[in-house]
């Protein structure tokens, strides 16, 4: 697949690199696009075979864009997040493709070069991250770690400035010397965040960041990230089965099928005009308020078997549009002049069609995002005040990372 053309980068984009604390890595060409991934594909090794588990991905990052990635579990989304700064587990491997960050490919990058744009560049929240902080380590230690190992402030420095992170997203700072377990499940999952942003990270992927909490907490977390993406000038990349939260929270939406993008493009255009038959299934089985619908719609059959996928479409087994040439051919991708691309031989061309479900429309998904992009609370779900930004204070140069002369 090709990646977006747009152009490299914008006025905006250029503003948002502004407001770093740190300067570009040394290598970083400052026209390039922040992230762009070409035709990345991933192995997982098993003693029966090769699991494809992401097969020829591209996309892309602007500067403050958030990027919502969606799928039936097993799709691929998790793979193509960890791959990005190579998280992978140990059986897993980046086999082609590039993922560049300012200009710069990761994929060829040592363990140890790398080491230079985890956290400080990309920093990733997991699925019931909260849970993984040490139990016996105070809260204010734990956020203040990653600024003293990775950009060698002392410890007071860390220490002051993992305050400042607690109370931008709400945290009091005198909580700083509490543990874990004297902390709400919304307070762990928001110091898990102050963690994420404690170098200052270009770019914060959301891995079912809220998940594991109760609906008030999940849409205060919510707002959360969407207030820091405006102050911060962050960019995010959140992954989730629940539309509604890239519905109301992303710019952008990247509809995955087994290790394939199917369709990506502006939320706008994508959740109420889907194009791809899987886009189609996936919005009509979730709860849609304004649909007059009592029953979901289920997308018959299961993903199939990554180590050995169906030679064309991977959708084809389970698609009610597929003809002779979905079983042997993968599709081509086609971009719309509406900003979104398209992989299924219905839409050979970017003329073709609009397509009608032969079962009648499916209820485009609305949800209440705001307009302007501009964020409210939710009606009766109290809004958490955050701290303003506190930039960091002269300190020494962080250290330059291994490859910052090569
Ligand atoms: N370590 C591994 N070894 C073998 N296969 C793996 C491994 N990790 C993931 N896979 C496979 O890779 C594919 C993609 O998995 P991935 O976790 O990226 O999906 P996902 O879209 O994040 O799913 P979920 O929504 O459940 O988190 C799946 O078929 C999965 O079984
Ligand atoms: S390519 Fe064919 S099988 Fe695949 S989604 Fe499109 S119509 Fe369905
Ligand atoms: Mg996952």
């Amino acid at each position: 697949m090709t990646v977006d053309p747009r152009e490299a980068v914008s006025g905006a984009a250029a503003e948002i690199r502004g407001r770093r604390q740190w300067p570009l890595p040394k290598l970083a060409d400052p026209k390039a696009p922040l992230l762009v991934v070409e035709d990345l594909s991933v192995r997982f090794s098993m003693p029966t075979g090769s699991v494809k588990a992401v097969d020829g991905v591209s996309f892309r990052l602007d500067d403050g864009e958030a990027l919502g990635i969606a799928g039936e579990s097993g799709c691929g989304k998790t793979t193509t997040a960890l791959s990005l700064v190579r998280l992978l587990p140990a059986n897993g491997r980046i086999r082609s493709g590039k993922v560049e960050l300012f200009g710069i490919d990761l994929v060829p990058k040592t363990e140890q070069q790398l080491a230079r744009y985890r956290w400080r560049e990309i920093s990733i929240v997991f699925q019931g991250a909260m849970n993984a902080l040490n139990p016996v380590q105070r809260i204010g230690d734990q956020v203040g770690e990653p600024i003293e190992v990775r950009l060698g402030q002392s410890r007071e420095a860390s220490r002051k400035r993992a305050g400042e992170l607690l109370e931008l997203v709400g945290i009091p700072r005198k909580r700083a010397d509490a543990y874990p377990h004297e902390l709400s499940g919304g307070m762990r999952q928001r110091a898990i965040i102050a963690m994420a942003l404690a170098c200052d990270p270009a770019i914060v992927i959301g891995d079912e960041p809220t998940t594991a909490l109760d609906v008030m907490v999940q849409a205060q977390i919510l707002q959360l990230l969407e207030r820091l993406r405006r102050e911060l000038g962050l960019s995010l990349m959140l992954i989730t089965h629940d539309l509604s939260v890239i519905a109301e929270t992303c710019d952008r939406v990247m509809v995955m099928y087994a290790g394939r993008v199917a369709e990506e493009g502006p939320v706008s255009r994508v959740f109420t005009a889907p194009r791809h038959p899987y886009t189609r299934k996936l919005l009509s089985s979730f709860p849609n308020i304004h649909a007059d619908r009592r029953t979901l719609d289920v997308i018959p059959g299961a993903l199939p078997d990554l180590r050995n996928p169906p030679p064309g479409c991977r959708f084809a087994p389970r698609c009610s549009f597929a003809m002779d040439v979905c079983r042997e051919v993968v599709p081509p991708e086609v971009r719309f002049s509406d900003g979104v691309r398209v992989a299924c031989h219905l839409f050979p061309t970017a003329d073709t069609a609009p397509l009608v479900e032969a079962s009648g429309p499916t209820a485009p998904l609305v949800i209440g995002r705001p307009a302007d992009g501009a964020h409210e609370a939710a009606p009766g779900i109290p809004d958490v005040p955050v701290a303003p930004l506190v930039p960091l204070e002269p300190s020494p140069p962080a250290p330059a990372g291994p490859d910052a002369a090569s």
